[in-house]
């Protein structure tokens, strides 16, 4: 960063602008190294931990209201993000930096962050899906983070992007390398996770807008 952007409070050259500006150009922005090698060990040992204790559930499809299991679907088991170790403190701390950046630069009125662990087992995947249609979801920024130590091509298991939700041809394939973060317009970018050839390690999270009362 020179010293005019850094005193004019400018588009500097970060991982926080670097995400923010991909954004507003591509809808969607993918950052190597986000987060430092030894919270992704605390992070994955802590996921590890919780599978251990029978924490996590298979996750649900559809909308709130008609949540069900579908294993055609997705195939994936959860567990949700509360703040209560260090390790997701410190995620929620540096999510909350990327929430306060992606709100000054895209106006988008991010409230706060839901986020689970997602483990994918051997077979795993996730059809084509948008995370959000408009209006009747406040989540507004989709936010992935991976956490496979290791992970090789022969793993699969890739975030796939697709430029419309009909497309034949996809936009590209995200290899889910520990420390990697994808975020993305959750009503705007169609995209599926490819089946998992090894177990698959990531925290998935959604910036949402206020709902406000009911109506
Ligand atoms: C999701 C999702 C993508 C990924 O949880 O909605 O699309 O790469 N996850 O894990
Ligand atoms: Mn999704």
């Amino acid at each position: 960063m020179n010293q005019i952007t850094r005193l004019t409070g400018g588009v500097g050259d970060g991982p926080r602008e670097r995400i923010v500006d991909s954004l507003v150009r591509q809808g969607f922005a993918i950052e190597p190294d986000y987060l430092s090698p030894s919270l992704i060990k605390a992070l994955r040992r802590e996921i590890r931990r919780r599978d251990a204790r029978n924490e996590f559930t298979p996750a649900a499809v559809g909308r709130q209201d008609s949540l069900h299991h579908n294993a055609l679907i997705r195939r994936d088991r959860t567990h949700w993000l509360d703040g209560s170790t260090l390790a997701q403190m410190r995620v929620f701390a540096e999510l909350e930096l990327l929430r306060t950046d992606i709100n000054q630069a895209l106006f988008l009125g991010l409230f706060d962050l839901e986020a689970h662990f997602a483990l994918y087992p051997t077979g795993g995947f996730y059809r084509r899906h948008l995370d959000a249609f408009r209006g009747d979801n406040p989540r507004v920024v989709s936010v992935v983070i991976y956490l496979n130590s290791r992970w090789r091509p022969v793993h699969g298991g890739c975030l796939r992007i697709w430029p419309q939700r009909d497309a034949v041809t996809p936009l590209m394939d995200v290899a889910p390398r520990a420390g990697t973060l994808v975020c993305f317009l959750s009503e705007l970018i169609p995209h599926e996770v490819l089946p998992s050839h090894a177990e698959r390690l990531s925290i998935a999270g959604w910036f949402r807008r206020n709902e406000g009362p009911p109506l």
